[in-house]
């Protein structure tokens, strides 16, 4: 299974100015509440950035009980693709299929069944369904120029722990990472998306005894605390505490041995949005890509990721908070251009937004004043 071909899916290509711009939409945990709120902000970020390609990570839509109704939201989400002609390659979380009666198997044909995505894998052939690599070729086609990693990070351990990338997922990772360092001629970069952030992040944050603001203590031993190790590379934000797997099959190990995957982007703990360094491969957390039409999840939003075919070995990132996403002018353009519910939201979510960036700004600000230390670095 682990050298099944299928674990491949359809190319994609560098654009024709050799730039490749990623989309990354993580936990949008779809809804009867905010779904369409949700849609409206995702299809915005498509206008905006215009991505080559969206990677969406898990907890993607409630499985209701009712699999019509799953599916419907399913269609509705894909739709905001399909219509831009953005290909999509979906992963799963520990909700996708935690409950209602489709597997992640049914998900994934289900999913599979819109043109616009590009994962393979019919929900037969793989071990959790959503394990591929998407090669990326060059922008004139003639070779694969860098790689793209989608992980299915499980769900939940025995004890109902946080899942983690399966051993034969690894293996197949191991295998599939020997393969196209040979047919290349050379180790090829890539990237890799997965559901749950890897146990290594703690590695490179910095251990504290006891609880200081803005430290979080560890997701499976209460007694210590971690914050940003001014030591090690840091950017962005940390939030609340890294929920990785409590099993650990290798996945990270294997990743720094081979020396082709340059970040690791989960999503999952849905208001860190930060990176950190570990033996070269950055971790990196992405917000969570969904809007409750309240204040605090103006804060959520989307990730940016650019690499440029003329140099693999480098890529830039950044966060983009619901909450910038509409100036005044947008709106003013909106509601000549568009219906009453799309305006509404994004009157809504500068109104709210503007009030939770203040919010924001005043907490960090004091947080600095009475520590010393920055807690906000550059996203
Ligand atoms: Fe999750």
């Amino acid at each position: 299974m682990a050298n099944n071909p299928v674990n491949t899916a359809r190319p994609i290509k560098f654009n024709n100015d050799g730039k490749l711009k990623i989309i990354h939409i993580t936990d949008t945990h779809m809804e009867d509440e905010n779904i369409d709120y949700t849609l409206v902000l995702i299809a915005r970020a498509c206008d905006i950035e215009k991505p080559h390609i969206a990677i969406i990570t898990g907890d993607n839509v409630l499985n209701y009980d009712d699999p019509e109704k799953t599916k419907g939201y399913i269609s509705r989400f894909m739709e905001i693709f399909s219509s831009r002609k953005i290909p999509v390659a979906i992963t799963f979380g520990n909700h996708d299929s935690e409950v209602g009666p489709l597997s992640r198997r049914e998900l994934m044909e289900y999913y599979n069944s819109f043109d616009c995505s590009i994962t393979n894998d019919n929900g037969k052939e793989l071990a959790q369904s959503g394990t591929f690599n998407i090669p990326v070729l060059s922008s004139d086609g003639k070779e694969m120029k860098y790689n793209l990693w989608v992980f299915d990070s499980g769900d939940y351990d025995k004890e109902g722990h946080y899942g983690c990338v399966s051993p034969e997922d690894v293996e197949w990772y191991k295998k599939k990472s020997d393969q196209i360092t040979e047919q290349n001629g050379g180790k090829v970069y890539s990237l890799a998306f997965q559901h749950i952030i890897v146990p290594e992040v703690y590695d490179v944050l910095k251990k504290v005894n006891k609880h200081k603001l803005y430290s979080f203590s560890h997701m499976y031993n209460k007694k210590d605390y971690y914050m940003f190790d001014p030591d090690q590379v840091n950017f962005g934000t940390l939030n609340e505490t890294p929920c990785c797997g409590f099993p650990n099959y290798g996945q990270f190990d294997a990743m720094v041995e081979k020396g082709d995957v340059l970040g690791i982007f989960s999503g999952h703990d849905h208001t860190n949005a930060f990176g950190v360094k570990n033996k070269g491969i950055d971790i990196v957390n992405s917000l969570s890509t969904r809007y409750n039409g309240d204040r605090f999840s103006t804060m959520y939003g989307y990730r940016i990721l650019e690499v440029d075919e003329k140099d693999t070995s480098r890529y830039t990132s950044y966060n983009m908070h619901w909450y910038n996403m509409y100036s005044k002018e947008d709106i003013k353009n909106l509601k000549a251009t568009t219906d009453d519910f799309t305006v509404r939201t994004a009157v809504l979510v500068r109104r709210k937004g503007r009030i939770q960036k203040l919010h924001t700004k005043i907490g960090r600000g004091f947080t600095k004043i009475f520590t010393g230390r920055k807690v906000t670095y550059n996203a």
